[in-house]
């Protein structure tokens, strides 16, 4: 098992490598951000110690785990045992979600097949950072690796007004959306899309988001860790009109 954990890694790495070089335009690789060698590239994901991020781990010449970069996210073993290969503790806090008047997902009759409510799965993962409280380096294997003071927890992410994630988007809800918005050009992410559902198909924060670089051809404060080559192709992968809604 540990194998084969250490061995998808390696293709990952090596995938994303390749990624890059086909579109050079792509914001830094994790790995990229380290701050050796008058490097200034910034990966915000890269917490390491020696990483050139605003937000990084306190040097600690006792706990090497400070110099690592998966580490915060990731461990090859004993990782939580819902999702494997994960390596943070499940957030504490209440989330609520994003609802508005015309959010068919949200309706009562919809939600037992939306199972739209407080986030699940993998977007849980990101809110055990993005929670405003959580220690960045509250890791599930071992000690809190040691932050400085000041710099070891980040700002909430208000679901109120962020897009909405942790839902079923299968053809039946797709259906129930079309009925009451004929005209809004609503879409499953075609085969092969850069957007991806999780295995049951639900919608999560990974489905407008790369955690580990930023794919935009143009990165910026409009397409932070962006899983495609602009804002409106993601977008359009399931909005398939002119003009777009605004991100909510
Ligand atoms: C900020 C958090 C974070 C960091 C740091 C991070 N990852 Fe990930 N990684 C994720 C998330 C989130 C997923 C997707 C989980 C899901 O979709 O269920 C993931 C998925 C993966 C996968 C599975 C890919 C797939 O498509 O199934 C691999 C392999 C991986 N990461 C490798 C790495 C390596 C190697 C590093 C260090 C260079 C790293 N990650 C650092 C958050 C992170
Ligand atoms: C281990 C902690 C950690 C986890 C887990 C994590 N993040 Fe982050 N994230 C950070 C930090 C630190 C920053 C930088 C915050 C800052 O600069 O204010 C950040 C910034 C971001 C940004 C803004 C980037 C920018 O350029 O402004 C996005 C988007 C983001 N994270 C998405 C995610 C998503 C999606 C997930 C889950 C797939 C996730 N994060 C998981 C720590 C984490
Ligand atoms: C529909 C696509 C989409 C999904 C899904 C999504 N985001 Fe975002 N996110 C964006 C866009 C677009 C921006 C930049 C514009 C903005 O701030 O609204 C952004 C900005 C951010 C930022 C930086 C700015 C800020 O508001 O702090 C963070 C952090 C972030 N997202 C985290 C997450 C997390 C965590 C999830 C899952 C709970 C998530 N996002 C789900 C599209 C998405
Ligand atoms: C994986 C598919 C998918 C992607 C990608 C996606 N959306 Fe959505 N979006 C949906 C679904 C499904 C809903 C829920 C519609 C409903 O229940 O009425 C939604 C809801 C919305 C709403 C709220 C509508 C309302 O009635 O309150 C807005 C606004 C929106 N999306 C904008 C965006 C923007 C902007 C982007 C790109 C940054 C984006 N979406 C990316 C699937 C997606």
């Amino acid at each position: 098992m540990i194998k084969a954990l250490s061995v998808s890694l390696a293709a990952l790495l090596i995938s994303t490598m390749a990624t890059t070089t086909a579109a050079t335009a792509a914001g830094p690789l994790l790995s990229e951000g380290l701050n050796t060698g008058g490097n200034t590239k910034v990966n915000k994901h890269n917490l390491s110690s020696k990483s050139n991020a605003t937000f990084r781990a306190a040097s600690n010449p006792s706990d090497p785990r400070s110099t690592q970069i998966c580490i915060f996210c990731h461990t090859p073993h004993n990782s939580v045992p819902q999702t494997a290969l994960w390596n943070r503790k499940d957030p504490t806090r209440y989330f609520g979600h994003y609802s508005s008047a015309s959010l068919v997902i949200d309706n009562s009759n919809v939600r037992s097949v939306s199972q739209y409510g407080e986030p699940n799965g993998s977007s849980r993962l990101c809110l055990s950072c993005h929670d405003g409280q959580t220690a960045l380096g509250a890791v599930w294997n071992g000690p809190v690796i040691q932050f400085p003071a000041g710099q070891d927890k980040i700002a909430f992410l208000s679901l109120s007004s962020h897009h909405p994630v942790s839902f079923v988007y299968n053809t039946a809800v797709l259906g129930s959306i079309m009925t009451k918005k004929p005209t809004e050009g609503y879409q499953l992410p075609p085969p092969g899309s850069v957007v991806k559902l999780d295995r049951r198909q639900r919608m999560q924060c990974v489905a407008c988001h790369d955690p580990h670089q930023d794919q935009s051809d143009t990165p910026s404060a409009l397409t932070p860790f962006w899983v495609g080559p602009d804002h409106d192709a993601v977008c359009r992968e399931c909005h398939n009109i002119n003009p777009l809604p605004p991100n909510p």
